[in-house]
């Protein structure tokens, strides 16, 4: 999924950094879970992972992908329909996810205000009402109990990490483009989300992270905040409005939720990003403290180096990267490398 600061491509070589530095456990805290990318990640290695985010369309990614344990058989529903036309073959969520793609289209919350039927080019009018059906069905389903909590997050995973593929956005949905992209305009196809099981009880939050610092213990805690003034809130406004569904009051050309009060994050100051950080950095509950961060960031690194010295012993890792720009579509003239660092801070 593209979003800002995804560790998807990086995850690994975080992972051998921590290698060549013997850093172990057995529990890991996915601080800032974002796609849950790094979370799925350590959960592979069979480390017991905790995530939290603001977001609620991560949070319902950390239910299908880290809280859920198990390969889901759709039991109920299964049984109450009628899947005759299904090949024999296939898993269960295959057979879901097959037929929600077939269930006639429905007008609802993001066909009346996020394609031209709302003025907005955000979505084609032809995938606003497959985006509102499946929606729709898949609340359904969990409102007459046809289906469990966690299959309910798994489908709803399976529209989150559908959606971007369709939007007509250049990365971010503070604006919608003017002109169509072709893979807008391409037919929405709902896809099935993969399974990710370990052997251990894995628990997610969508809660601001840091006031979790007394009641989540790991062996690594690994932190990844927004590096700029700029929210996640309000970028991400239509996966949060997927994801809840709640109708909300929205405003301006773009459609942006009018209130994200509880979403806004303390990271996004250089001054209270600090705060936070000595709060985490002092009373968290760890062996090694690993923040992501780039030398673009607006926490200064000689502020950070002084808040880690005084507490464990600190490393400073660096690579170059080449950067995700949200707004230029990922062309290569508009890529750049910027330095992503690691702080190891071992108390
Ligand atoms: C750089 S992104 C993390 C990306 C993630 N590592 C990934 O691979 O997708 C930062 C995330 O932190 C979340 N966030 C910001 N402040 C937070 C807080 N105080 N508590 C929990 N999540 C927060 C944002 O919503 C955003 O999803």
């Amino acid at each position: 999924m593209r979003f800002i600061g995804n560790k998807e491509n990086l995850v690994e070589k975080i992972y051998q950094k921590m290698i060549e530095r013997n850093i172990s456990g057995n529990s890991f805290f996915d601080f800032f879970a974002g796609t849950t990318n790094v979370g799925r990640f350590f959960k592979k290695k069979n480390f017991q992972v905790f995530s939290s985010d603001l977001l609620y369309f991560s949070y319902v990614l950390q239910k299908a992908y880290i809280a859920n344990n198990q390969e889901l058989n759709f039991e109920e529903l299964l049984k109450g329909i009628d899947f005759k036309t299904q090949s024999l073959f296939s898993t269960p969520l295959q057979k879901i996810v097959d037929f929600l793609n077939q269930i006639p289209d429905k007008q609802g919350f993001i066909y009346e205000n996020y394609t031209p039927a709302g003025n907005r080019m955000y979505y084609s009018e032809e995938n606003g009402l497959r985006i509102d059906a499946i929606r729709l069905q898949i609340e359904d389903w969990k409102n007459t109990d046809l289906i469990t909590e966690n299959e309910y997050f798994v489908l709803l995973a399976c529209l989150i990490e559908t959606v971007p593929f369709y939007a007509n956005v250049a990365g971010i949905y503070a604006a919608f483009q003017k002109k169509w992209d072709p893979r807008a305009v391409k037919k929405l196809i709902l896809r099935p989300i993969e399974f990710v099981v370990n052997d251990k009880e894995n628990f997610v939050c969508n809660v601001d992270s840091v006031s979790l610092i007394n009641t989540v213990e790991t062996d690594i805690f690994y932190l990844d905040p927004p590096y700029n003034q700029r929210q996640y809130a309000p970028n991400y406004h239509l996966m949060e409005t997927i994801a809840k569904y709640d109708n909300p009051e929205i405003k301006g050309i773009t459609g942006l939720r009018a209130n994200y009060e509880n979403e806004k994050s303390k990271f996004c100051n250089a001054t209270t990003a600090l705060q936070e950080l000595k709060k985490v950095a002092e009373k968290g509950k760890y062996k090694t403290l690993i923040l992501s961060y780039n030398n673009e960031g607006i926490m200064p690194e000689t502020e950070i180096l002084l808040l880690f010295g005084k507490i464990g012993t600190v490393e400073l890792v660096e690579f170059d990267y080449l950067r995700f720009k949200s707004n230029n579509n990922g062309e290569s003239k508009n890529k750049k490398h910027i330095k992503e660092q690691l702080y190891i801070l071992r108390k």
